[in-house]
Order: C-alpha cells, then sequence, then structure tokens
C-alpha cells in the first residue's frame, strides 16, 4: 500500500487504518485494504470541509474533539453506499404479495385487532420502504381490509434520511416502477416526481445504527424485516449480531429478507431459508417450530 512507504506516509496510513478500526467499531461496516483509498477519499472530503490538513489531524478531530461525535455521522454519511430503486428485487415483493402478507394474516385471523409491521432496515433514500408501502396501499382494499399496517424505515446516513422524507425522485430511482402506478402515486415536479402524502404517511423514518445495541432491543414485534444490500460491507461477527437482533424483533412466524447476492449461510441457522417463485426468504418459526 502506497500509504505506509514513507516515515511520513506511514503516519498519515497507521491514522488512516484506525480510522477504520474506528468506522468498523462503530457502524460495523469493514473497509478492506482494496478499499482504503475509498476510505481516504471520504476523509480528504471531510478534511477539507472541516479545515483539517493532515490525516492524524483528522483522527483527533474524530477521536478527541468535542464536536466528534458529529464529525463521525458526517464521515458515515460519506462512507455509507446508497444506491437502490424502487421495486428493485421485483420477486421478493410477489412473494411477500402472494404468500407472505396471507400467511401472516392467516396466522393473525383470530386476534380482535390486526396489525402489520414492517421493517426497511438500511432505507437508504426511501425507495424500498416506499415500495412496501405502495404494496400495502394496493392490498388496502383487498386482503389487507381491516388490518393496520405501517412501514419503520431507518438508516445510519441522515442525509439519505432527509432524502427519503422529502420523497422526490427522478426518473433512475423509478425505472422500475409501472405507468399505473407512477400515475397513481406521484405527481411530476420539473424533472422529477413528488411521492403522494398517502404513500409517505404510512412510512415512519427514524436514524438507527444496526449496530447500536442499546436501540436494536426496542424494535419489537415486526413481522417482516427487511435488510437488504446493507450487511455486504459487514464482515462475520458484526454479520451475526445484527442478525441475533434481527431474530429477536421479528415476531415467530415472521419474515426476513436479503438482498439478491446475500444469504445466512454460516451466519446462523435459526431462521428458516424459504424458496419463492425467483427469490428466497427466510422464516422464524412459531413457537411451536412450525413454519408456516
Ligand atoms: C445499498 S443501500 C440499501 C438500500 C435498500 N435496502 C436496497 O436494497 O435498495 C445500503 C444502506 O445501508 C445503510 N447502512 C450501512 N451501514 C449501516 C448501519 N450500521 N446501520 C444502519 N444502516 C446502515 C447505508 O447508509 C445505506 O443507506
Amino acid at each position: 500500500m502506497h500509504l505506509i512507504s514513507s516515515p511520513m506516509e506511514s503516519s498519515a496510513g497507521s491514522a488512516l487504518v484506525r480510522i477504520r478500526d474506528l468506522v468498523y467499531r462503530v457502524a460495523g461496516i469493514f473497509q478492506p485494504d482494496n478499499r482504503l483509498n475509498f476510505l481516504q477519499e471520504r476523509c480528504s472530503r471531510r478534511m477539507k470541509a472541516v479545515g483539517v490538513p493532515s490525516l492524524r489531524g483528522y483522527l483527533e478531530r474524530l477521536t478527541a474533539h468535542p464536536d466528534r461525535e458529529l464529525e463521525l455521522r458526517q464521515l458515515l454519511n460519506e462512507i455509507t453506499v446508497g444506491e437502490t430503486c424502487f421495486f428493485r428485487n421485483q420477486p421478493q415483493i410477489e412473494a411477500v404479495r402472494r404468500v407472505v402478507l396471507p400467511c401472516l394474516l392467516e396466522a393473525k385471523k383470530i386476534l380482535p385487532f390486526r396489525n402489520l409491521r414492517i421493517w426497511s432496515a438500511g432505507c437508504s433514500t426511501g425507495e424500498e420502504p416506499y415500495t412496501l408501502a405502495i404494496l400495502l396501499l394496493e392490498e388496502s382494499l383487498g386482503m389487507l381490509k381491516n388490518c393496520k399496517t405501517e412501514v419503520i424505515a431507518t438508516d445510519l446516513n441522515d442525509r439519505s434520511l432527509a432524502r427519503a422524507q422529502a420523497g422526490v425522485y427522478g426518473q433512475y430511482a423509478l425505472r422500475n416502477v409501472s405507468p399505473a402506478i407512477l400515475q397513481k402515486y406521484f405527481t411530476p415536479l420539473g424533472d422529477q416526481f413528488q411521492l403522494c402524502d398517502e404513500v409517505k404517511a404510512k412510512v415512519t423514518f427514524r436514524q438507527l445504527n444496526l449496530l447500536d445495541d442499546s436501540k436494536m432491543v426496542f424494535m419489537k414485534a415486526i413481522d417482516v424485516i427487511f435488510c437488504c444490500n446493507v450487511l455486504i460491507y459487514f464482515d462475520g461477527a458484526s454479520k451475526r449480531r445484527v442478525i441475533q437482533h434481527f431474530l429477536n424483533n421479528v415476531n415467530p412466524g415472521g419474515y426476513f429478507f436479503l438482498g439478491y447476492s446475500e444469504s445466512l449461510f454460516g451466519v446462523n441457522d435459526d431462521f428458516r431459508l424459504v424458496h419463492f417463485p425467483g427469490s428466497t426468504g427466510y422464516h422464524k418459526p412459531t413457537r411451536n417450530g412450525l413454519v408456516k
């Protein structure tokens, strides 16, 4: 690595490695050696913004300055990758519509008041939770009649959350949205589209670090968790920690979804793998051990 090839660079290199360790400890995101240039570039952006000329100075800013927490949050905003779009994984959405919702409703049919809580963990700029909210609205006069539904959406990146709450999207984010859904739930706003209030009202956004055990324990009574394309930068230990929380957070009989290329193989055996047409998900067995 170039960063540790001279004494001066060596000190910068070790500061960078300590920043990497700090990011890993706080947010679970691990930057392997081949991503250190990326981390350095993101640190440089923040160094410019706060007027700190060296990586050593910036490390101090992150660890000893009165504004260290705020600065760490700003750095995490720069590092976290927010690639997403509406209806990103259509087979997964169809699995929720055709299998997951009917199973959950069947299990809840004996309850006097039925409610359904879906959590989009690592929601980025809102496309995933809003997709789920649209699905719930589309079913609200059908199978979800008489069922109160809500989507909770969380992310570490507060800049992404602010964009999510605004609900304004360009063509690229909307590329998988059908013309009928676009017309029904969006209005043109210049060269972009504004999501309608009915969909926005279904989703509650919150800032949440998945590695913050003190907050994760309060995410209770969830029926379906989506944590798609979030844990790809986590190493095994932090993945296991987050998945254990999800297992505790989801109701018995509830479901858990990861992104296309992700799996719980070697991470957790308590969730059961379920195959759907074109996608997979996980199911938390009910107390009597049944997989619905
Ligand atoms: C690639 S986006 C995924 C968006 C959406 N789930 C999807 O699949 O389209 C990954 C998101 O995970 C968030 N993230 C990364 N580490 C996190 C952590 N420790 N806690 C909460 N969110 C985190 C990032 O801020 C980013 O918005």
